[in-house]
């Protein structure tokens, strides 16, 4: 999962009435689903979304905890928010201030305490409330961390079919929340809470009113997307292949992707999947973390280097050309130069198409926290250097192999200069076109012709019929 990224969700809408909301998103993909659930609880209230922070009534900050830099953003931006709040009372208008996510779960009533803008905390599980909390909250501030016995993606209200075509061809769905796995470095168990894997008949519906909406593209999410276990509408249990089945069968879905996978949950219906389902596209994000068996251990991933990369030899038997990302840590507690090396020599035998690398961050109320032999942080720094010096060079040659070939693009945006379009390959490469013809939602055979700097370039195939309409 990407993190550390921030998205604003949504822009002014033409028909502006007299409330405006402001969602920003840390973190990752699952927080960007949920502020435009947010956005959509809050619709019907009559907010509408905003693009700026000064010109909204509500703010509400979505919040990342995964790392300390994550979780102290949050502060400095909420410092920026008190003076903005200060300024419009000054004019006479209210502001209301709302941290959400995962830092809200972790910290509750203490972000209160050192945040004094602040009115309303409220943690991953509760915002199918927020209506009724901002309401509150204009009384008293609040903190609602509960997690509550019902399902807050049933009592959800759907966006409106205008509304999901604004938010593009591809969109998010979470399948299924929380963690059970415990790594030892890791918050999410505490601020998701325990695996919940959602009903595949809801998934389905869902899933089917985007494609509605012209929906081309959707991504499963899940912190542990892959150890999904839901009950069909018949009752009967459903692994994730069984559900990638269900949702490759909804029509005008021509794209599926998820996020994350856990090694230890890839099993063989999944890693058929591959295999057989054309909708599914060749790219698969499972993290690995370290190549070392006694960090693995340490770190209770209970798989071991070994164990990894022959999985990566079934998906791969499965779906050759499959392109590899994952994450990796450097200076978990106790990492030496010999188990540093191990991970070195992991992702020189994956090749990966593209990875995220992370210095370790002590997370207090993790168990790694209480470890002795802290790596300094120049050594991290040094790591961390030197892995994403080659995971630069895998990703470079990735992108480079594709120059000459053909490859399918989704057509996702306009692009920087007017007949530019902008969209991915099936292994998620940013891919520019010159095309007058192609619409958004469109997808096109092209032939790639040069590599960019973070993206590569290419010229439409004419002619060319797509596998899947
Ligand atoms: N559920 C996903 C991970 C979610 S967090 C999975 O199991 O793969 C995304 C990534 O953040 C993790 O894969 C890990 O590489 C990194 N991360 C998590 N906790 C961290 C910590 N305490 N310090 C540094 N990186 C961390
Ligand atoms: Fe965190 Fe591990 Fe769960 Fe991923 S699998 S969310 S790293 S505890
Ligand atoms: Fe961050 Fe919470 Fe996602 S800690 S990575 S926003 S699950």
């Amino acid at each position: 999962m990407q993190n550390d990224d921030t998205a604003t969700s949504g822009a002014a809408l033409p028909d502006a009435g007299p409330k405006k909301v402001f969602v920003k998103s840390y973190g990752c993909q699952m927080n960007v689903y949920d502020a435009q659930r947010m956005a959509d609880v809050l619709a019907p209230e009559g907010y509408v979304e905003t693009a700026t922070m000064e010109d909204a009534d509500l703010v509400v900050l979505n919040t990342c905890h995964i790392r300390e830099k994550a979780a102290e953003k949050v502060y400095s931006e909420l410092g920026r928010v008190r003076t903005l709040k200060r300024e419009r009372k000054g004019r006479g208008e209210e502001m209301q201030v709302v941290v959400a996510g995962c830092v809200a779960q972790a910290e509750g009533a203490e972000i209160l305490r050192r945040a004094p803008a602040v009115d309303l905390v409220v943690g991953p599980q509760s915002y199918h409330r927020l209506p009724d909390l901002v309401r509150a909250a204009r009384d008293a501030r609040v903190v609602d961390t509960e997690f509550p016995v019902e399902d807050k993606f049933s009592v959800l209200p759907q966006p409106a079919r205008e509304k999901v075509r604004s938010r593009g061809v591809t969109a998010f769905v979470t399948v299924q929340e929380g963690c059970d796995k415990f790594c030892t470095f890791c918050v999410v168990p505490y601020t998701r809470g325990a695996e919940v894997s959602r009903p595949v008949g809801a998934i389905v519906t869902d899933i089917a009113k985007l494609a509605d909406a012209g929906v081309r593209e959707v991504s499963l999410l899940g912190q542990n997307v892959n150890a999904f276990h839901g009950v069909d509408e018949k009752g009967r249990a459903v692994t994730f292949g069984g559900l990638l089945q269900r949702v490759a069968a909804v029509p005008g879905i021509a794209r599926i992707r998820y996020t994350t996978s856990h090694p230890r949950d890839m099993d063989e219906e999944l890693i058929a999947a591959h295999r057989d389902l054309p909708q599914l596209m060749p790219y698969l994000h499972l993290p690995v973390q370290s190549g070392s068996d006694r960090i693995l251990d340490a770190m209770n991933r209970r798989h071991t280097a070994d164990d990894y990369l022959r999985i990566i030899e079934r998906v791969r038997a499965a779906r050759p050309d499959i392109a590899l990302s994952s994450d990796f840590i450097v200076g978990f507690p106790g990492e030496t130069d010999a188990d540093f090396a191990d991970t070195m020599r992991l992702v020189e035998t994956v090749g990966y198409a593209a990875a995220f690398s992370f210095k370790y961050s002590t997370r207090p109320g993790t168990p790694a926290a209480e470890l002795g032999d802290q790596v300094p942080e120049e050594v991290k720094t040094e790591r961390i250097h030197v892995l994403q010096d080659l995971i630069m060079r895998q990703q470079r040659a990735f992108n480079a192999a594709t120059v000459g070939r053909r490859v399918e693009v989704l057509i996702e945006k306009p692009g920087r200069h007017p007949g530019q379009l902008g969209g991915k390959s099936p292994y998620l490469q940013a891919v520019h076109i010159e095309d007058r013809d192609a619409r958004i939602g469109d997808i096109v055979m092209v032939e790639i012709t040069a590599p960019g700097t973070n993206s590569l370039y290419g010229s439409r195939v004419p002619g060319m019929e797509t596998a899947i309409a």
